[in-house]
């Protein structure tokens, strides 16, 4: 998704808004610019693929103000002609978001006068403030008034070469936060950004508009009542954004599990019970009176979901459903208001995520419970209960330690779930949570298996197809493999339950089709391997993960990879963590860019 930073300051700000571009390369990008107040007007420098580049084009430009982008296509193709900033007259603007109304704007500042270069949405924002700028000459408020004419999700950074030193930014859906300090005030999509000049955040609410010259901070409402928002101390570290010695963000976010599974379950400390306080002082209570869970969700996020439906029934016993966000948000649904809704996300800002949770809510669903990474994001705000995964920042699109922090925390859901409805006894709550406890070195140990994966990631490098196999809490651990093979290595992958394989898949196999199957050793092995037998029987050549005490073979045809331990309800958290490996290391052979995958956002604030 796009990216924003922004910045009015003492002194030359080129290099922190081209440092902060690069640390939300991250969110996904096809083009850069940036737009300073220099001596004689606005300079404008864009260009098209990485920021490095905006870097070089930029090396002689330098300006006190001014503001910077990182562009994922919407409206229009990746070129120069669109990327950020746009220039009307005196103007520059940067945007994320979408404008819905923006044809209409467009047809009437083209009645007056006001020629378009681009084919954004964006453009109609710099000619809007322009020619409010013609009857509103302050810049706060000639924003204020324009940004009243929008409709859709933004946020945008705003600066007039008339009126130097001043950066007007403001957020309506799409997130944006302030970076104060005594020499400086900064703006960008997110903290990682401005960490290089401030720890000091200020996260603006939709509808809020700020002023930023280097001496103060100015924030009002759209209609100008000034609000005074909280200084956050980010505690964000800002060697969790290196790459240290890592190749790639994916790489070193798989290899970080253990530590995020420690981190993350450092709440429940050295205890052997654990409380509903976990999730907010109100848990307790709240979920007495849970019948149901409803989890909603997108991506990799909502495989997590898939897993914890097992867990939910067969631990808690509660009835529970998963549905991608992007379906239950426009879907005619029975609401049920004692229905636990369960948000899960990485990042807290996903739309259709967002977009799901206040749809539930207005249905009357208020019992809500965000799982999520980022603890001051969208969804964490908008929820009653809250669990935060730690599993630091994620930078690679492709979702791993996320992945794994939130299995940790929905399997702590189901403990307290089934505690409160009386369905766990002492002992199996502390033979639980000591099987949590040893999580982060039974995945140190599978990380140790990376030697033969890779080795087995050679014979995926001329592959077009994959098929990913699993069964019960297994198959959407065969989904999450299944997207992270496709996401990186754009390799075409469908994860199938194995019991559906003769339903219509099977007619896919043959020896070019790699068959990649999840065998823990569970009462279901001995049905998966009569799956096997089918593909194996139609030459289908199999890869097979498999727990220390899975009786199969390996043959012609069947390589199996035995995990080391065998890891009961929680071997979804052990099993995921090969085929991350997997995805990766096929990436690597294939040369794609693992981090930045394209047409991909690590963030999708749009719908
Ligand atoms: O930030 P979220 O967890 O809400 O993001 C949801 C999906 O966009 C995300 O998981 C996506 O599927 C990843 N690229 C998968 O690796």
């Amino acid at each position: 998704m796009c990216g924003i930073v922004a910045a009015a300051a003492g002194k030359n700000i080129v290099p922190v808004l081209v440092e902060g571009l690069k640390k939300l390369e991250y969110r996904g990008y096809d083009s850069a610019g940036l737009a300073v107040i220099a001596g004689n007007g606005i300079e404008r420098v864009r260009s098209v693929g990485r920021v490095a580049e905006l870097e070089a084009a930029s090396a002689d430009t330098q300006a006190a103000t001014g503001i910077a982008h990182t562009r994922w296509a919407t409206h229009g193709v990746p070129c120069e002609r669109n990327a950020h900033p746009h220039v009307s007259g005196s103007i520059a603007v940067v945007h994320n978001g979408i404008i819905e109304n923006y044809e209409s704007l467009r047809n009437e500042l083209t009645a007056q006068g006001y020629v378009f270069t681009s084919d954004t949405d964006t453009e109609s924002i710099a000619h809007l403030v322009q020619a409010t700028l013609k009857t509103e000459p302050d810049l706060l408020k000639a924003v204020q008034i324009a940004c009243q004419r929008l409709v859709g999700a933004f946020a945008i950074a705003v600066i007039d070469h008339n009126q130097p030193g001043k950066v007007i930014v403001a957020r309506e859906g799409s997130p944006l936060l302030l970076g104060v300090s005594d020499s400086g005030n900064y703006a960008a999509s997110d903290a990682s950004a401005l960490l290089q000049v401030t720890r000091n955040m200020v996260y603006l609410e939709n509808g809020d508009i700020a002023e930023l010259t280097a001496a103060k901070v100015r924030i009002t409402r759209l209609d100008g009542t000034p609000v005074q928002r909280p200084v956050h101390v980010s505690q964000l570290s800002a060697a969790a954004v290196e790459l240290g010695n890592y190749q790639h963000y994916m790489q070193k976010e798989i290899f970080e599990q253990p530590e995020a599974l420690a981190n993350t379950l450092e709440i429940v400390g050295g205890s052997k019970t654990i409380q509903p306080g976990i999730f907010g002082a109100e848990a307790g209570n709240l979920l007495a009176d849970v019948d149901a869970i409803l989890i909603l969700a997108c991506g990799t996020s909502s495989h997590s979901g898939f897993t914890a439906r097992y867990w939910l029934e067969r631990i808690a016993g509660v009835p529970c459903n998963v549905e991608i966000a992007s379906e239950y948000r426009y879907r005619t649904s029975v609401p049920n208001p004692r229905q636990l809704i369960v948000a899960i996300s990485q990042s807290g800002e996903t739309a259709d995520t967002l977009a799901a949770l206040r749809h539930a809510k207005s249905l009357g669903q208020t019992k809500t419970l965000a799982i999520c990474n980022v603890p001051e994001s969208a969804i964490v705000r908008e929820c009653a209960l809250r669990f935060i995964t730690r599993a630091g920042p994620e930078i690679g699109v492709a979702s791993t330690k996320a992945f794994t922090t939130q299995l940790a925390a929905l399997f702590l859901l189901t403990l307290v779930a089934a505690k409160v409805k009386g369905r766990l006894s002492e002992e199996q709550e502390a033979t639980y949570i000591h099987q949590l406890r040893h999580l982060p070195v039974a995945v140190n140990k599978v990380l140790e298996l990376e030697d033969e994966i890779k080795a087995w990631a050679q014979r995926f490098a001329d592959k077009h197809h994959a098929l990913f196999l699993g069964r019960g809490r297994h198959y959407p651990i065969a989904m999450e493999g299944a997207l992270k093979l496709k996401e990186i290595s754009y390799i075409h992958a469908e994860a199938y339950p194995a019991g559906e394989l003769k339903h219509g898949p099977l007619a896919l196999v043959d020896a070019d089709m790699p068959v990649i199957s999840i065998a823990p050793n569970d009462q279901l092995l001995d049905k998966l391997k009569s799956n096997l037998k089918e593909v194996q029987a139609r030459g289908g050549e199999l890869y097979v993960f498999a727990d220390a005490d899975s009786e199969i073979p390996e043959s012609d045809g069947v390589h199996i990879l035995r995990l080391p331990e065998h890891y009961g309800e929680l071997s979804p958290i052990l099993h995921v963590i090969p085929l991350q490996l997997l995805s990766y290391h096929v990436a690597l052979v294939k040369g794609t860019d693992v981090d930045k995958p394209r047409n991909l956002a690590k963030s999708v604030t749009v719908e």
